[in-house]
């Protein structure tokens, strides 16, 4: 007969995947899109009664709100390969396409955002602020170079490009450090924020390096 610990480990190892298949997902996607109906409840609020939810100035809030959650999930995508790695979980990695399509959407809502609320959709006015506002010029490369790991992220892509995809899918590395140039750029004063997402960037190269020096 088994020991208790022995059947705890059996119950577990076989209730964990089962749990994971088919709960994991689904809880994630409402966990990713809870920013996004938050901002539309607060969006709604705003509309009955101004300078209720938002501030002073709702568009510049909406467009900020917007650039830090892209800021947020494409850290949350990156770190996904080091919890696999440190938590020895590798069921962690079904989850990383989920997480970089909500990073992708999430700064495709920025940019709309700023289009629309900011740029009023002046195309004049775009054009100058990408040619003379640095901190646009870097967040638009940032989100031109995301749109071909979007495209590419599904396993037909992948099996398609084979070794091409993931040289292509390391542009993230470039991706979240111009985000973050991005944000430096722009903050005036108060750079906590910058400084503890460019930690934590570089605590993830780190345990990439150690984990690439360890294989090797
Ligand atoms: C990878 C792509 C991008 C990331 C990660 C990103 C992230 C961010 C972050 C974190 C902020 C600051 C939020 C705060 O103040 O707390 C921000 C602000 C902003 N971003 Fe982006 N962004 C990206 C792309 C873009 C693009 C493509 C545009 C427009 C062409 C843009 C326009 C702006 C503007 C106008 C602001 C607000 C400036 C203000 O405070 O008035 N961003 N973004």
């Amino acid at each position: 007969m088994a020991t208790p610990s022995r059947s705890l480990l059996c119950i577990r190892a076989w209730i964990c995947p089962a749990i994971f298949d088919h709960v994991a997902k689904p809880v994630l996607f409402v966990l990713l899109s809870l920013p996004l109906g938050w901002l539309g409840f607060a969006i709604a609020g705003e509309l009955n009664a101004p300078g209720s939810m938002l501030g002073a100035d709702p568009a510049v809030e909406v467009v900020r709100y917007l650039g830090e959650w892209s800021i947020r999930l494409l850290l949350l995508t990156l770190s996904v390969s080091s919890v696999r790695r440190l938590a020895r979980f590798p069921k962690i990695l079904q989850l990383r396409r989920m997480i970089g399509l909500f990073a992708f959407s999430y700064v495709v809502c920025h940019f709309t955002a700023y289009l629309g609320f900011l740029a009023e959709f002046d195309l004049l006015l775009i054009k100058e602020d990408l040619v003379e506002r640095t901190y646009i010029t870097v967040g638009f490369l940032g989100l031109l170079l995301l749109v071909p790991l979007a495209v590419t992220s599904t396993n037909r892509w992948r099996r398609r490009l084979g070794a091409t995809w993931r040289k292509l899918h390391r542009a993230i590395y470039l991706i979240v450090p111009l985000g973050l140039v991005h944000l430096l750029w722009l903050t005036k004063d108060q750079y906590g924020e910058v400084v503890v997402y460019a930690m934590i960037f570089l605590a993830l190269m780190l345990e990439r390096l150690v984990a690439h020096r360890r294989a090797s």
